[in-house]
């Protein structure tokens, strides 16, 4: 996955790539390092862990007098995270500096072709074929522009690179294809890097890098040219996305911070685009693609991690709401679907980052194969949202804790004014109108829930040692299982499985005994009493049941250990307020087991590797 950035300019580039580096460690943080061009010389310094790891390292340790530099922070691909794996990698002469985030796919054979060669080696990684590729083509004779584009040309796989090249001071070089590069055009600098993130406070005009052109940008300049060495239109547009408001506050970590921003996700996601006294949803993203959505007869929700659980909840919505036959898939798994395309199918691809590597190969082969394509992203310009025909922004703001919690709500809302958007029965209106005037009153609800997260606190001090737990829930509620299993594995670290309850005695009932509690999502709805049996079942094995029930429910108190109540709300949104204890819950085992959150290890915010 990896985040990279280069600058160039009239400001000294060090404290700039730290500040983005720092801005881009959500899409890795195991390793972390910079290349400078200082006194014609590449300078390099690396460092394992986070980037204020590296930061530190560097104080007063030498002259980093240099306006042009790249940097690097690693999610580990190929190779452990140590300093020799961290990036950047160079060429044998260390003439040559280049961060890469992607795999490259054909790296074993070029690596043995090149070590025949003569060129030596100091990492594992897959990415230091690049700098000793281009080494190759210059040793025969070729220029170093010439050099790049044919070593671009010899590599398989998705990359994302940026290079410096001492022999040209004054310019930094970059190309990708199937990863993300944003160019930030200053005044007087440019800066290039995975996202517009790492460009805050220092410009939003940006110019999105398209796969196979390669940029040479220098302080004043940046030209584009096509691997047929044409030059390419420049399009530069403005970031509208207030990219200042990824701070913290006053909350200890942005995960808090981010569940706490539950209700305002849903206003914002909803707001403006529903008129609840006439059941009307208008979404603007779609309006141009309205008469192809009026034939459609069948949904695909592709999506990945917590987006794809969202998707789940989708399927039971539109089928629900919308009465058209939906099926989701992991996007990581559709590649290998032949499914009966037709064009009467619209996919919708749901991802917070907008440039998950698998999504976003998903997407692709649904365009490849016709069909209408829709996408739910939160990040504005990103790679999604322009490869889709049309979609619905979250508009939640940027999300910097990497367990994905304000998303899950705010991707939630969305679907479910699909969902209404997309009923075709004008005679509906009385029960859209039923539905939109809930949904206004979901915020307040999650309010009341999070006013308790005090009670959530003490059920964490009391669970925090279990080092295994079931998540239970059934039809609305059993994605949210599976969710709350995630968020509890992502930033606990226990082992959490989520499954409906009906599965459970086909075999996870196994695993129940006094030292295995479950997680029982049992809002009193129309399937409450079925619940009900299943956590019997689980009381009659001497398991512990620590229980998400509605308010006012008074048989549950009876057999589960522990409950948590909720507001009531009818049952298409109840994952709204179901999901919001149990990412509070695994926030708070989390902390007190005494791991980083926000930064959990072994993951990214953004799985730009398939
Ligand atoms: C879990 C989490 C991941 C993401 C998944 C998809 O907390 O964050 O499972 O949901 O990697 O990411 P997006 O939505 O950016 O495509």
């Amino acid at each position: 996955m990896c985040g990279i950035i280069g600058y160039i300019g009239k400001e000294k580039s060090l404290p700039i790539l730290i500040k983005g580096l720092k801005a881009l460690e959500y899409r890795g943080y195991d390793s972390a390092g910079i290349a400078l061009i200082v006194n014609n010389k590449i300078e390099t310094r690396k460092s394992v862990g986070q980037v204020k790891i590296l930061e530190q390292s560097l104080k007063n340790k030498f002259n980093l007098d240099s306006h042009i530099g790249i940097g690097h922070t690693r999610w580990a691909t190929h190779g452990i995270p140590n300093k020799p794996n961290a990036h950047p990698h160079s060429d044998c002469l260390k003439n040559i500096s280049v961060v890469h985030n992607g795999i490259i796919e054909n790296y074993k054979e070029l690596k043995k072709y090149l070590q025949k060669n003569g060129h030596h080696f100091l990492s594992d990684t897959d990415s230091e074929i690049i700098p000793h590729l281009i080494e190759d083509f210059i040793n025969k004779g070729k220029s170093f522009d010439r050099a790049l584009s044919d070593t671009i040309k010899m590599i398989k796989g998705a990359y994302a690179l940026v290079i410096i090249n001492i022999k040209t001071p004054k310019i930094l070089y970059a190309t990708k294809f199937s990863s993300p590069l944003v160019i930030g055009v200053g005044k007087g600098e440019n800066i290039i890097a995975s996202d517009s993130s790492a460009l805050v406070g220092r410009t939003k005009d940006v110019i999105y890098l398209k796969d196979g052109e390669i940029a040479k940008i220098s302080k004043k300049d940046i030209s584009i040219t096509n691997l047929k060495n044409k030059k390419t239109p420049i399009e530069i547009v403005r970031l509208e996305t207030d990219l200042e408001q990824a701070q913290k506050g006053d909350f200890p970590h942005f995960m808090l911070k981010e569940i706490f921003e539950g209700p305002e996700v849903i206003r914002l996601a909803y707001g403006g685009r529903i008129n609840s006294n006439d059941g009307e949803v208008k979404l603007g993203g779609l309006e141009e693609i309205m008469n192809e959505l009026k034939g459609i007869k069948r949904i695909m929700i592709l999506a990945c991690g917590t987006s794809y659980y969202a998707g789940l909840v989708g399927e039971y919505l539109f089928d629900e709401i919308a009465k058209i036959p939906t099926e989701v898939h992991f996007a990581s798994e559709f590649r290998y679907k032949n499914k009966p395309f037709n064009e009467k199918t619209l996919a919708i691809v749901i991802s917070q980052s907008g440039e998950t590597a698998d999504t976003l190969a998903a997407l692709q082969k649904a365009k490849k194969h016709g069909l209408l394509t829709i996408g739910i992203v939160n990040t504005v310009g990103s790679t999604i949202a322009r490869e889709t025909n049309a979609g619905v922004y979250n508009h939640a703001g940027p999300e910097i804790g990497v367990a994905s919690t304000k998303a899950f709500l705010s991707q939630l809302t969305i679907i479910f004014l699909i969902a209404i958007y997309l009923q075709k029965n004008e005679g509906n209106k009385n029960s859209s109108k039923k539905l939109l005037k809930e949904i206004e009153r979901i915020p307040k609800k999650i309010k009341i829930i999070l006013d308790q997260s005090k009670e959530i606190e003490k059920l964490a001090r009391k669970y925090k040692n279990y080092e295994n737990f079931l998540f239970l829930g059934r039809r609305y509620n059993y994605p949210v299982a599976l969710e709350g299993a995630l968020k509890l594995k992502e930033v606990s670290y226990i082992h959490a499985e989520g499954y409906c309850a009906g599965e459970m005695k086909h075999g996870p009932i196994a695993m129940i005994s006094s030292k295995f509690p479950t997680v029982a999502i049992i809002p009193q709805n129309g399937i409450s009493e079925k619940m009900f049996s299943n956590l019997e079942e689980i009381k009659a094995r001497k398991g512990l049941i620590f229980a998400i029930a509605t308010k006012g429910d008074n048989k549950i108190a009876s057999l589960a250990d522990d409950v948590f109540y909720i507001p009531k709300t009818i049952e298409l949104l109840e994952p709204l307020l179901t999901i919001v204890p149990l990412q509070l819950f695994a926030y708070y085992i989390g902390i007190k087991r005494g791991y980083d959150v926000d930064k959990p290890r072994n993951l990214a915010k953004s799985v730009t590797v398939e």
